[in-house]
């Protein structure tokens, strides 16, 4: 699918920009031509270092300004569109960078890839785009709806968007901090003992972007079935010694997130391994026949806290011997 591709990576310097890097050449190796677009050079040499033999181009530029990011879309077939202003606490200090990254940015990218002819854009989301009560979730929801609109606008340009919920192996997650802080202090600091977060491997979510640039209609939100976690049992695997500490939840925090809400419930189907959330334009039977999938019961909802699908102590303790 992405051999003979030649393919843009906005953000490529990131956690999953480079994680998919990784695997995208292993599994296609005859991709043409990587593309990574983002604005620290001293990130890009670092990426350039890491992979020597692979055929990169970089382009430092900003996605706020339509100029660099439309010059990013020459000769591009396909676009992963990764560059965000991600972390929740700046994004309240900075609201309107988190606007101009990634919602102007977002907005920049369509126009660039219809300019340029581009056949497909795969844009990363998150949960926390789903029921918004932060600035992160609120522009990447708006950013969603881009993307959305966007297939519908352009019908050659087919747009797809993917919620991720805590991809770990990036920068800032949980269990890091944690083994940090057990090490430090021995003291955990636990927002509130009920909350709930998803949370899928780098490897796993660049997976399920190989499977949904292979498989994705246009226009569609794709709410993979991954797993989730209790903050608690992140503790206990972490340090089951450790003192836990209550800290309370941070602005923009929330107790569990939300993949589908029960106002998605509308136009949600269910495959075997995700949720997918129709685009108001689409055909729910045809979405139905493509994904082999069944929509779900009105006011159906899938969150951090319902997924059957937890986490143990043992898997988190699994994942931790992989960092270290
Ligand atoms: N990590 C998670 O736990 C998680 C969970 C759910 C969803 N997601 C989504 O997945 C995507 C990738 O996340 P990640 O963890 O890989 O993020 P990351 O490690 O923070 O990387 C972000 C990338 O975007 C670039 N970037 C940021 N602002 C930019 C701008 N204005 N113009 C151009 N490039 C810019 C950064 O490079 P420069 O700073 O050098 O520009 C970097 O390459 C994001 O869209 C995020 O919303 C992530």
């Amino acid at each position: 699918m992405l051999n003979n591709q030649r393919i843009l990576i906005t953000g490529g310097t990131g956690s999953f920009g480079q994680k998919f890097i990784e695997l995208a050449f292993h599994t296609y190796p005859q991709i043409k031509e990587a593309v990574i677009f983002s604005r620290n050079p001293e990130k890009q040499e670092a990426m350039k270092r890491r992979f020597p033999h692979v055929p990169l181009r970089f382009i430092c530029g900003d996605m706020a300004h339509p100029e660099e990011v439309e010059k990013a879309c020459e000769n591009v077939d396909i676009i992963i569109h990764t560059a965000a202003l991600r972390i929740v606490p700046d994004a309240e200090v900075d609201p309107w960078g988190a606007v101009e990254t990634n919602v102007i940015g977002a907005h920049n990218l369509i126009q660039g890839a219809v300019k340029h002819d581009v056949k497909q854009i795969l844009a990363l989301s998150t949960d926390m785009a789903s029921l918004v009560n932060n600035t992160y979730g609120a522009t990447k929801m708006l950013s969603d709806k881009l993307f959305i609109a966007a297939h519908r606008q352009y019908p050659s340009l087919k747009t797809s968007v993917i919620r991720y919920g805590n991809m770990f192996g990036s920068a800032g997650t949980v269990i890091p901090f944690f083994l940090k802080k057990a090490k430090e202090d021995g003291v955990l600091p636990v927002t509130d003992i009920k909350m709930t977060r998803f949370m899928a491997t780098l490897e796993e979510c660049v997976h399920i972007a190989f499977q949904v640039l292979q498989n994705s209609i246009g226009g569609e939100i794709i709410a993979p079935k991954i797993k989730s976690y209790n903050i608690m049992t992140v503790a206990q695997a972490v340090d089951s010694h450790a003192k836990i500490e209550i800290v309370g939840l941070r602005p923009g925090e929330k107790l569990y997130e939300e993949m589908v809400t029960r106002y998605n419930s509308f136009h949600t189907i269910e495959a075997q391994d995700a949720y997918i959330i129709i685009p108001p334009y689409g055909d729910k039977e045809v979405f139905c026949r493509h994904y082999s999938a069944r929509p779900v019961e009105i006011g159906f909802e899938f969150n951090s806290e319902n997924n059957p699908n937890k986490m143990t102590v043992e898997d988190i303790q699994s994942l931790i011997r992989a960092i270290q």
